[in-house]
């Protein structure tokens, strides 16, 4: 056991499974995509979910606006799309439109859901905290959807066993379970 932050954080943090948040924009009069590797379960009873997102994202200024999310989880053939949400803003771009993702109308959040996801989850945002140069958003899950075919979630891992790589971009490579 050696003391080395740098080196402790990057072993205890992949693999991560990939997730991302659709808002809606009002003003551009569509659903926007921010691709999202910062997430986890907080509550059971009743089903909460936290994520972190910068500032600066123009999602952070939808979710704070909108108070209402999707999360949804990409399959394992949804790289390409995953990178360009996690890239682009959609202050600039329609990341339904790049992608060629099919925006569905959820049940009972004002945004959509990703029809070509394995899992779409309607989110109602409860509290917010500011952490550092991420604001933590905790949210109440209020209905969920799930695909019916057998495709993997997408996470970025680094070179694990157990999981087969299925694309690298910028730095990143992901992977789904082998
Ligand atoms: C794999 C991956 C994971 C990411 N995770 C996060 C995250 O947890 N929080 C965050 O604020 N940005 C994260 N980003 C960066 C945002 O997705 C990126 O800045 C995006 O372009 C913001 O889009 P927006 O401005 O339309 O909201 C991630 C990017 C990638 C590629």
């Amino acid at each position: 056991m050696k003391a080395d932050l740098a080196q402790a954080i990057k072993r205890c943090s992949k693999p991560e499974r990939v997730c991302m948040a659709v808002c809606y924009d009002e003003e551009n009069s569509r659903s926007n995509i921010i691709t999202l590797g910062w997430k986890m379960w907080t509550s059971l009873r009743p089903r909460m979910i936290a994520f972190s997102m910068v500032p600066t994202r123009h999602s952070h200024h939808l979710l704070m606006k909108e108070k209402q999310c999707v999360l949804a989880w990409p399959g394992e053939d949804m790289v390409k799309g995953v990178m360009l949400c996690g890239t682009a803003s959609g202050r600039s771009v329609d990341k339904f439109k790049e992608t060629g993702w099919t925006p569905l109308p959820a049940r009972i959040v004002n945004t959509s859901l990703i029809e070509e996801c394995v899992v779409n989850l309607e989110c109602k945002l409860e509290h917010t905290l500011v952490t550092g140069d991420h604001t933590l958003f905790v949210a109440s899950v209020v209905e969920g959807h799930v695909t019916d075919d057998k495709r993997r979630v997408l996470f970025t891992i680094k070179d694990e066993a157990h999981f087969k790589h299925v694309g690298s971009q910028k730095g990143y490579n992901f992977g789904a379970f082998s």
